[in-house]
């Protein structure tokens, strides 16, 4: 079997060590021949670097591992990307979630005005590392998850509209996997009809591959639980705010009980309850919950490799969720025709939705990418509700490239989660003076 090279963008991202970790487990599927970790942030990526230099001469001393912030030599020979850049960091993503908090808004990494503040800092740093690769490795596939992927997936359409730029979410493959535990199967047992948008979309079908259906049988048990499961086996999502997330999902359900929503629709559903009830404390978020938990986490393993010379006792753990990353990259390596929900252009796979927006539906992805698999029509009110959405992923993205005040408002206004055009402004006025560094100018 061929042998391939990887660098790995955002290489002192807090996910690094679980996905070199899952990759080393999956050696028999993906062989690799060099693993590179590639930060534009020295401190960061040597931190994590040489701790998996330890892990990979005690585990897999065949493979050649390097760190490093030259992109030259990081970008130069390699066969795929995985990028997960978060441009701004923790510090910024606090501010993406308290500053609309403070309007009395939700503050989310990727929903709302937080999501629209760091997609325009991500745009810039993504189509950068896009030519990047294509100037060393013409051929390299970037196997891209850094958020908010709605807005960056739009972005690389307009904008590296030929590149071989691939979006996907973790989101639909964890979920799966709390299907699949509700009703004794696992994801492989699995194929989805599944339709939306990034961060939020819609369950129609989970077949077993004989053509049982269990959608009913979910249903039943999330309009009970959410999606909290009996038996947790994931290595992420497990937090006490993602906790309340699945369960919130039974609420999800029950505005649309055919189908089986993705847990961020409640972001747009219900804004006030997450705001208000469950307990959103603008001195403390999501950000704040990561920087003193997962962060501290990998950092401290990491130094503790380090000091002890053997990962030993100490060991990283494997991200199970990341799997799919290894699925995704064989089905381009070895053609695998895998069925993935992946992030494209509509191209009509979802009949009655825009051909040139970006949607999330199932995919057949084979070494020329993904095809999307036809969704048929999907009925009016999320219909509605996604046509709202993408015109702010939409109009964000122009806001980007033409420097607009105005168009960055209007997308503000849009949001379901902003009550008027006088909070988004007052929103966005504040985005502006805290994002000084990273956007464009806004006139
Ligand atoms: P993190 O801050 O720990 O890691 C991000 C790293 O990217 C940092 O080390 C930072 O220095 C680096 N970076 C920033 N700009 C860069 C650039 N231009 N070039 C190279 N490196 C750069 O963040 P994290 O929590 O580990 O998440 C990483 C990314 O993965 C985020 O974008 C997050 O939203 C995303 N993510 C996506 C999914 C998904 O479903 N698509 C799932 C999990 C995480
Ligand atoms: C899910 C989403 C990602 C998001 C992550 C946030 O996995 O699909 O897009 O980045 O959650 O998790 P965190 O633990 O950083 O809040
Ligand atoms: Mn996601």
């Amino acid at each position: 079997m061929k042998k391939f090279s990887i660098v790995i963008a955002g290489g002192g991202s807090t996910y690094t060590p679980g996905i070199v970790m899952m990759l080393l487990d999956n050696l028999d599927r993906f062989p690799i021949k060099t693993l590179k970790l590639y930060d534009n942030d020295e401190e960061r990526q040597a931190a994590l670097g040489k701790a998996l230099d330890i892990v990979l001469k005690e585990k897999a001393p065949d493979i050649e591992f390097s760190y490093t912030t030259d992109p030259e030599e990081a970008f130069t020979n390699v066969d795929f990307c995985f990028a997960h850049i978060r441009t701004g960091k923790y510090k910024m993503r606090e501010l993406d979630e308290k500053i609309p908090l403070k309007h009395g808004v939700v503050g989310q990494e990727t929903c709302g005005p937080g999501g629209i503040a760091y997609g325009l800092r991500s745009i810039g740093d993504i189509i950068e590392l896009i030519d990047i690769m294509e100037k060393y490795s013409p051929d390299c596939w970037m196997l891209n998850y850094s958020n908010p992927a709605a807005i960056v997936a739009e972005a690389c359409r307009i904008l590296r509209p030929n590149s071989r730029v691939l979006n996907i979410c973790d989101m639909p493959v964890g979920t799966l996997r709390r299907m699949s535990q509700i009703i004794g199967k696992t994801p492989e047992d699995l194929d989805v009809r599944y339709f939306g948008l990034n961060h939020f979309g819609w369950w129609t079908s989970v077949k077993d591959k004989e053509g049982h259906e269990y959608l009913p049988e979910i249903r039943d048990y999330v309009s009970k639980h959410g999606y909290l499961t009996q038996i947790e086996v994931d290595t992420q999502h497990m937090d006490q705010s993602w906790q309340e997330t699945h369960k919130k999902a039974k609420d999800l359900l029950a505005v649309e009980p055919r189908f089986l929503p993705n847990t961020y629709l409640k972001y747009y559903l219900y804004p006030d309850y997450v705001v208000k009830v469950e307990g959103s404390d603008p001195d403390y978020t999501r950000a704040n919950e990561v920087m003193d938990g997962r962060e501290k986490e990998v950092f401290s393993a990491a130094k503790t490799i380090v000091e002890k010379g053997t990962s030993e006792g100490s060991e990283f753990s494997i991200g199970s969720h990341a799997t799919f990353i290894v699925d995704l990259a064989r089905a381009i390596a070895f053609n695998t025709h895998e069925r993935m929900v992946m992030i494209v252009e509509n191209n009509g796979a979802i009949a009655n939705f825009d051909d040139n927006a970006v949607v999330e539906v199932p995919c057949i992805v084979s070494s020329d990418g993904p095809e999307p698999l036809s969704q048929g029509n999907i009925p009016e009110f999320e219909r509605a509700l996604m046509y709202q959405q993408v015109t702010v992923e939409k109009l964000a993205v122009q806001a980007y490239i033409e420097g607009s005040y105005q168009k960055l408002w209007q997308a503000l206004i849009l949001s379901k989660t902003i009550p008027s055009a006088k909070v988004a402004k007052e929103i966005l006025d504040d985005l502006i003076e805290a994002n000084k560094e990273y956007w464009p100018e806004l006139t």
